[in-house]
């Protein structure tokens, strides 16, 4: 089977996710989403974009009380996290992110490693969607790659591209580094929480 290159499409994702080359895959739950959880007393709907097989997340939210979407556009991903979520009271999609008709708007959006697997030129994008499935005061929450990388993907992102795409819909109302990252992000993430601006809608 040739390799495939294109991260844009399920084949690429499929291929790692089938030999076990997933050396973004964190074990358990990051000590800043636990901390959020803790701190933040509404629940309410949370969509987790680009889940790949991420099962103890959305585990953790539904435990917490949430109601939980997650969509990924990959079928060998998709199968792996139902397999081992079993009977999972919560919504897990096969679809693009971009396409899909998700219906509903949602509280929070969880981000962990789905916007540095995008190429950069589709970041506008993403913000734009992302703040059109948020009801309003909702919050894009999670991880972020702020390093370096020679060989994307992962894409980086810097302060001025962040606030660049994002500034257009959200205010950034906490960044805090990450001290548990997996070994391939070691040093370069950060939390942060991003809150859609009700006046720009
Ligand atoms: C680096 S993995 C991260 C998986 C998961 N968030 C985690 O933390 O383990 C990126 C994921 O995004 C998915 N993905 C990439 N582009 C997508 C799109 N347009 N729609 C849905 N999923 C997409 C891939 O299939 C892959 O599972």
């Amino acid at each position: 089977m040739s390799e495939s290159s294109d991260s844009a499409a399920p084949p690429f994702w499929n291929q790692r996710y089938a030999s076990g080359e997933t050396p973004w895959t964190f074990q358990g739950i990051p000590a800043t989403l636990r901390s959020f959880v803790r701190r933040t007393r509404t629940r309410g709907t949370v969509l987790i974009p680009g889940c790949g097989t991420d099962h103890e997340v959305l585990h953790f939210f539904r435990t917490a009380g949430f109601e939980v979407t997650a969509i990924d556009f990959s079928t060998v991903a998709i199968g792996q996290i139902k397999k081992a979520l079993g009977n999972f009271d919560g919504k897990i999609i096969r679809g693009d992110f971009f396409k899909f008709d998700l219906q509903n708007r949602f509280d929070l959006i969880y981000e962990r490693t789905f916007l540095c697997a995008l190429h950069p030129r589709r970041w506008p994008n993403y913000a734009k969607r992302v703040a059109r499935l948020l009801r309003p005061r909702g919050r894009l929450v999670g991880i972020f790659f702020y390093g370096t990388e020679p060989d994307p993907p992962p894409y980086p992102l810097s302060e001025a591209r962040a606030a660049e795409i994002f500034s257009k819909y959200f205010r950034l109302i906490r960044d805090v580094k990450v001290s548990d990252s997996v070994a391939m992000f070691a040093g370069t993430e950060r939390w942060q929480e991003w809150q859609l601006a009700a006046l720009l809608r």
